[in-house]
């Protein structure tokens, strides 16, 4: 049956019904599958150049370093730091502290999650954004014409642990690994805060990280028949202040610099980080989000673990004033002040689309536009920020 499937024309395979696949990793384990649906094709981008970087130009932190180094070693790393996000908005962090074997056994957790039979997989399907454990299929299926090559199990780690109940051990990996993984964060963002000029607790404090938005995201790219029309995740930005990757070995990630994307493969053991939109936000755009894809392959299967760390849901993030004012003079709000939880529902709403979503908060944007929030039925409250 899936043999003959797979033989068809892929937009008479896979009508005009796109949900209807549940999985890429189902589609993609049809036997005999040599092309990929319709439904599931990008044309690509003739000048969409990819470069390569020389070897040691993405920026390198030594964690280790920012936690006990010496005074001296310590502010090299701060301003080592604060190079990374404004000139790249993206670096990787080595000498962590994370231990190897807690992350192989929790991409070996998610890849369980990932092989369990389809109607267990549905249970922990959700249904809104803030639903705190989700798992599906592309980003988001009811606003998309056209589906990612990704499967995603998403879940809400901290300021309350969710996990899903299965594969057995996976709760408790994820829970050590998402403390592990906040600690280091946070060092990052303390490192970060002083970078800007700021008081080391400033982030901490402003934004209430006690209560921070922690989420786990697990990404199953399948091998793809057809990896040159197909997508694993568009260009896009993260919505929180830091996200910190690690993934299985299996290269994808790609990230803009200067307008051209650079492929980025990870040091061993390494956390690949980038800045979010509210670390542009707070730094008045000092420090913008970087901009980043993910490319599928036909050889294999890369599973990714994205980490997101984000302010508390009710913290309402604008530029730190103390950023405001220099002795240049006063540099005005390039931002207008939003709830993180609104933010978050916004862009996970709406089709993953750049950085669309911070445009929507942008303060040159407002004499315009008006902001859709969507309320948790799913309709569109339109309400004007100011
Ligand atoms: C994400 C993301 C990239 C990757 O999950 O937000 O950008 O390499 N993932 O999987
Ligand atoms: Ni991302």
């Amino acid at each position: 049956m899936a043999a003959e499937t797979a033989s068809l024309l892929p937009s008479q395979a896979f009508p005009s019904q796109p949900t209807k696949i549940s999985s890429i990793k189902t589609l993609a384990e049809s036997p005999g599958l040599t092309s990929i649906p319709a439904t599931h094709t990008f044309t690509p981008d003739l000048h969409d150049q990819v470069i390569c970087v020389p070897e040691g130009s993405i920026p390198v932190i030594d964690y280790s370093l920012l936690i006990s180094g010496t005074p001296d070693q310590r502010s090299k790393t701060v301003h080592e730091l604060g190079r990374a996000c404004q000139d790249w908005g993206f670096f990787m962090v080595i000498n962590h502290g994370v231990p190897e074997n807690l992350l192989s056994s929790i991409l070996d957790g998610c890849k369980g999650f990932f092989d369990l039979p389809e109607e267990e997989k549905q249970e922990f399907k959700g249904n809104h954004v803030l639903d705190p454990i989700r798992s599906g299929t592309s980003c988001n299926v009811s606003v998309e014409k056209a589906f990612y090559w990704r499967d995603f199990l998403k879940f809400f780690v901290h300021p309350v642990f969710y996990s899903p109940t299965k594969p057995a051990g996976l709760s408790e990996i994820s829970l050590e690994y998402s403390q592990r993984v906040r600690e280091v964060a946070r060092g990052l963002l303390k490192g970060i805060s002083e970078s800007l000029g700021l008081e080391g607790s400033y982030i901490d404090k402003a934004l209430n990280l006690e209560q921070g938005k922690q989420i786990f995201v697990a990404n199953l790219y399948p091998t793809c028949p057809q990896p040159e029309l197909a997508m694993g995740l568009p260009p896009h930005s993260d919505h929180g202040l830091l996200t910190l990757l690690i993934y299985n070995g299996i290269g994808g990630l790609q990230i803009q610099h200067e307008g051209k994307w650079v492929n980025v493969c990870a040091l061993p053991n390494s956390f690949l980080v980038n800045t979010g939109d509210h670390l542009e936000i707070l730094s008045n755009g000092r420090y913008k989000s970087v901009l980043h894809r993910a490319m599928v392959n036909s050889k294999a299967t890369r599973i990714s673990i994205a980490m997101i760390h984000g302010p508390s849901l009710d913290s309402v993030v604008s530029p730190a004033t103390e950023l405001l004012v220099s002795s240049k003079g006063n540099e005005p709000a390039a931002y207008v002040g939003m709830k993180y939880k609104d933010y978050l529902e916004l862009q996970q709403s709406n089709k993953l689309d750049g950085k669309s979503c911070l445009d929507r908060v942008r303060s040159s944007s407002l004499a315009t536009a008006s902001v859709c929030v969507p309320n948790h039925e799913g309709n569109n409250d339109t309400s004007m920020i100011s």
